[in-house]
């Protein structure tokens, strides 16, 4: 499966659905608090969704049954909105908003911490947002993908996390998830060479340690085996002739 090269137009496309789905996020996080319903942050995104005329991308998507994924805890990923989960002092949530805009993604999601947390739980927070940056940051025209996941893994490691192996970012541009799979650890000088036009998206998935995951009988929801927490940031990038173009960046953030 090879990888898309986007043309000038194309990325101009997902550009503006990145920064949708980038202003949605920001919107939506500023209503996140104690007290309130992961369901309130469906009803948000998909009111917000539509108020700039996009639509949730996953929404549907092999069945997933709401407007964006909510994982709380040791929730990895893929959480669903509810009633019955209520954000309490010291949780931690990641919100993932992918919108579609004029027929192409954006991508986007973001660990908000709840009032205090414990050490652990920022630590692997602040770990996961380092190394989602050591990953754009290693992108540029004639790099390797594995040269990315090296990174992060690096990054990680000095934070004296884990990368979840399970899960990686995706090529994204008219669909939501297209190849390249992009892993999160790596070794440098391998896997696909990055051509300017190539869209992906950069999402670790970050661990105390290494541990299991678990999915849920729900089908989606995925945990961390022993319940420690786990913390992820989500960005889309474009490969420039200057490095990542981050597509996702919010205003105000
Ligand atoms: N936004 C998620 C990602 O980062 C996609 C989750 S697929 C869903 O790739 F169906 F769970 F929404
Ligand atoms: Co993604
Ligand atoms: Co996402």
């Amino acid at each position: 499966m090879s990888i898309t090269v986007h043309d000038a137009t194309e990325v101009e496309a997902i550009v503006r659905a990145g920064a949708v789905a980038a202003a949605t996020l920001q919107a939506v996080c500023t209503r996140v608090r104690a007290g309130i319903c992961t369901a309130d942050i469906d009803a948000w995104v998909r009111e917000d969704t539509a108020a700039r005329g996009a639509t949730p991308s996953q929404l549907g998507y092999q069945g997933f049954p709401a407007a964006v994924c909510t994982s709380v805890g040791s929730v990895v990923c893929h959480g669903i909105p509810s009633k019955a989960t209520v954000l309490r002092d010291g949780d931690l949530i990641n919100v993932d908003v992918t919108s579609c805009f004029e027929g192409f993604h954006g991508d986007t999601s973001r660990t908000l911490l709840i009032g205090t947390v414990d050490a652990d739980t920022r630590r692997v927070t602040e770990a996961a947002r380092a190394a989602m940056w050591a990953g754009i940051e290693a992108v540029r025209p004639g790099a390797r993908l594995g040269d990315v996941g090296a990174e992060i893994e690096a990054c990680a490691t000095a934070f004296g996390c884990s990368v979840v192996r399970e899960f990686g970012g995706h090529g994204i541009g008219a669909r939501m998830h297209m190849p390249p799979h992009v892993e999160h650890t790596g070794r440098p000088g391998r896997g696909p060479r990055l051509r300017p036009g190539m869209a992906f998206t950069i999402e670790p998935m970050l661990t105390l340690h290494p541990v299991g995951l678990e999915l849920d009988e729900d089908g989606w929801t995925c945990r961390t085996a022993d319940g420690s927490p786990s913390a992820q940031f989500e960005h889309t990038i474009v490969v420039t002739e200057a490095g990542a173009l981050v597509t996702t960046l919010a205003e105000g953030a």
